[in-house]
């Protein structure tokens, strides 16, 4: 569909937004509508979207199920304050304590993922009242809000730190780039005793939770083996401090699984969600275990914490999730994905290392497969000639990480599509050979 915009509207973004520098982002898309795993652009273009949108779009962009559940919301009520109930939170809240793991039944609502981690934290803090830290692994990304972006990795040049909690950022391991060598077990067991000496002798005051994510996403998408997953937990019942899983973006289905905690068979504490839950609309909270106390008063009251439409999308949005068996449809794409691109790295030099599991997809462009040094520029090129050919790559951009391609399209993805993408990033990665671009 071409839209045709008058040329000053279709211009104004050159010296309109605050988050792009002036002139605009050259290389921007004006979006006019998606469907399943396709978006179009104002010029009547047709994309295979590999980003999912910001890895949010789980279920494809516009399912009509989902459409038709927001609409027909949207008719009755838009809009209730937290003090009241509404059908759609309350189906919404019985179908997703169906799925939850263990003992995970109280949940809390917001609609952004930051909003989410600062629930979690805060629910942290009313359980452990003494304790004066949450400990966060380095390389995480729990969000941008001013807390949780001190709860992410360093920012170069943070210009927000004059009002920023504090956080310790313990190492963990990383198997494809370990610490002097070491196996991933060596790594595995040196990090769970970082953290614990952290707890002992690291900080002031005690330490309320170790919030992490449960596969690291905007970080580098790095997966950690089980044992240490398990190691955190048995460090935290220990000392009595409480797990908070990110899940916002591992959640409903990304990894194969309806949550990475069922993937490991470990149950955190807390866990987050956001992103694929909504089905395209904005909604995210936590879900917390039976055992915590809850809020008091209005200790974490917001406006539009109870969203009536975004929680009818997500009803709709869950239960096609699962009716749709996407868990599977991930875990089997997923599978042909990692295999298609473990034959592409016999032939292209420019592939490190492939990640799963799921549609949790990407893979590490390396100048030298031996140095590792990463190609960042090949990386932004596959990006930008991704887009010529029609295909929208995921790229990750922050903390010298840039040289991650993530391959993360809905998960109804069909494998087709998944067929055509990856031959139009075989493409790119011959041409860049050629051309000697690393
Ligand atoms: C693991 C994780 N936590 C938190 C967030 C922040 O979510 P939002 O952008 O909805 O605030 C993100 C977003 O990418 C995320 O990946």
């Amino acid at each position: 569909m071409t839209v045709m915009l008058d040329p000053e509207i279709a211009n104004i973004g050159k010296t309109s937004f605050i988050h792009e520098p002036r002139g605009g982002d050259p290389g921007k898309l004006t979006l006019t509508k998606a469907q399943g795993t396709y978006v179009w652009d104002d010029k009547g273009r047709k994309y295979l979207d590999f980003t999912s949108q910001a890895w949010s779009n789980n279920l494809g962009a516009n399912d009509p199920r989902v459409i038709e559940a927001a609409i027909a919301q949207t008719r009755e009520l838009t809009h209730a304050r937290p003090n009241f109930n509404t059908p759609a939170l309350l189906e919404l809240t019985a179908l997703l304590r169906s799925i939850t793991p263990g003992d995970l039944n109280r949940i809390g609502y917001c609609l952004h993922g930051s909003s989410a981690v600062e629930m979690a934290m805060k629910l942290a803090f009313r359980n452990r009242p003494d304790a004066k830290h949450i400990l966060v692994l380095q390389d995480a990304y729990h969000g941008r809000s001013i807390t949780t972006m001190a709860a992410s990795w360093p920012h170069p040049k943070n210009p927000f730190s004059a009002i920023s909690p504090t956080f310790h950022r313990v190492p963990h391991p990383d198997e494809y780039r370990p610490r002097m060598g070491m196996s991933i077990e060596q790594e595995v067991e040196l990090c769970l005793s970082l953290m614990e000496d952290t707890i002992t002798r690291g900080v002031d005051g005690g330490v309320a939770a170790i919030m992490v994510e449960p596969i690291m996403g905007n970080g580098g998408h790095i997966v950690h083996p089980k044992s240490y997953h398990q190691g955190l937990r048995d460090i935290c019942d220990r000392h009595g401090i409480l797990l908070i899983w990110d899940e916002i973006q591992s959640g409903f289905g990304r990894t194969g699984a309806m949550f990475a905690a069922d993937h490991y068979g470990i149950q955190p504490d807390i866990m987050t969600f956001g992103k694929g839950v909504g089905g395209g609309f904005p909604l995210a909270g936590i879900f917390a275990s039976d055992k915590l106390d809850e809020f008091q008063g209005g200790e974490d009251q917001l406006t539009f914490g109870h969203f009536p439409i975004s929680m009818a999308a997500a009803v709709a949005c869950v239960k096609a999730i699962i009716a749709d068996d996407l868990c599977t449809n991930a875990r089997r794409l997923g599978d042909f994905a990692t295999q298609r691109l473990g034959e592409m790295s016999e032939r292209r030099k420019l592939i490190g290392h492939i990640r799963g599991p799921g549609l949790f997809v990407s893979c590490e462009l390396v100048k030298d497969r031996v140095t590792k040094e990463p190609a960042m520029r090949a990386a932004s090129e596959v990006y930008r000639r991704g887009i010529g050919k029609g295909v929208i790559f995921g790229e990750s951009r922050y903390l010298g990480l840039g040289n991650l391609i993530k391959v993360k399209p809905p998960l109804d993805c069909s494998i087709e599509d998944m067929s055509t993408a990856l031959d139009v990033f075989d493409t790119i990665l011959g041409e860049l050979e050629a051309e000697g671009i690393a």
